[in-house]
């Protein structure tokens, strides 16, 4: 299988529509190991997060959730925080009509309030830019925090309950599945975790229930579409039960 032609239609033997979400973490070891500053980790996953998004239709992948900035993520250095957020408004900028051409409907996870106005307008933007797409539906979870998001779902339920348009009785999880960012996605059936840290960080802490999990030491510049084909070949040899007994 090859993955550099994005136009490549999928291979009816592993064709899926899998849901994928990754924690691209090992940015800053990856550079900091070359002696580099963390930023030019981060433009390498970057690089990463084009070939993986062109590799999905032959991988079998419909849905890719990308972990990119936690609600925590903050801690960090200006340098790092503000050198991360020109980095997403370059992709944006960079990517869309790239993200045209193979199909790519791009959305974005995560609390846009605390971004600053021109990246808020950009993520905006493309939106409206890919919403016609269908072929592959990337969401890129920025101001990320699984704690967060239901924190500012139950809310909105509680504004919806105190006006009268929900009732206490009504709310099922699938009601709370729709107050979620991730609304528009069914739930990941695998979750891989990039450069040996086997811990979710606040991550689809909701829609992962009866995920799969994959930890792998691989650090995300490294990661390639073959990385993730090995990861999806032990992925589908799994045996998944949803709590039921197999017959
Ligand atoms: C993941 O890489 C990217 C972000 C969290 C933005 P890190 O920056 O966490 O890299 P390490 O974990 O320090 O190596
Ligand atoms: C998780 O990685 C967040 C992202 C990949 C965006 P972190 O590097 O921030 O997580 P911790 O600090 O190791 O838990
Ligand atoms: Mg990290």
């Amino acid at each position: 299988m090859t993955f550099d032609s994005p136009h490549s239609e999928p291979d009816p033997e592993s064709a899926t529509d899998l849901h994928v979400a990754v924690i691209m973490d090992g940015n800053g070891r990856w550079a900091t190991n070359r002696g580099w500053p963390r930023l030019v980790g981060h433009r390498k996953g970057a690089e990463r997060v084009r070939e993986m998004t062109a590799a999905c239709p032959s991988l079998g992948i419909r849905y890719l959730t990308l972990y990119a900035f936690s609600t925590e993520n903050w801690k960090r250095s200006t340098e790092e925080v503000l050198g991360l957020m020109s980095l997403f408004a370059r992709y944006i900028k960079r990517e869309a009509g790239r993200m045209n051409r193979e199909g790519v409907r791009l959305r974005f996870i995560g609390d846009r309030s605390r971004l600053d106005r021109k990246l808020r307008d950009l993520c905006d933007w493309v939106e409206a830019e890919t919403a016609q797409n269908t072929r592959v539906f990337l969401s890129v979870a920025i101001n990320y925090g699984g704690r967060d998001e239901i924190a500012r779902a139950t809310r909105a339920l509680a504004r919806d309950v105190a006006e009268g348009t929900l009732s206490p009785e009504d709310v099922t999880d699938g009601v709370i599945s729709r107050y979620l960012d991730t609304s528009f996605l069914p739930d990941p059936d695998l979750v891989v975790r990039t450069s040996g840290e086997t811990r979710v960080s606040n991550f689809l802490l909701w829609q992962a229930a009866y995920s799969e999990y994959v930890f792998t030491p691989v650090l995300w510049p490294d990661f390639t579409p073959e990385t993730m084909q090995t990861i999806l070949a032990s992925f589908k040899a799994r045996e998944r039960r949803f709590g039921g007994v197999v017959t």
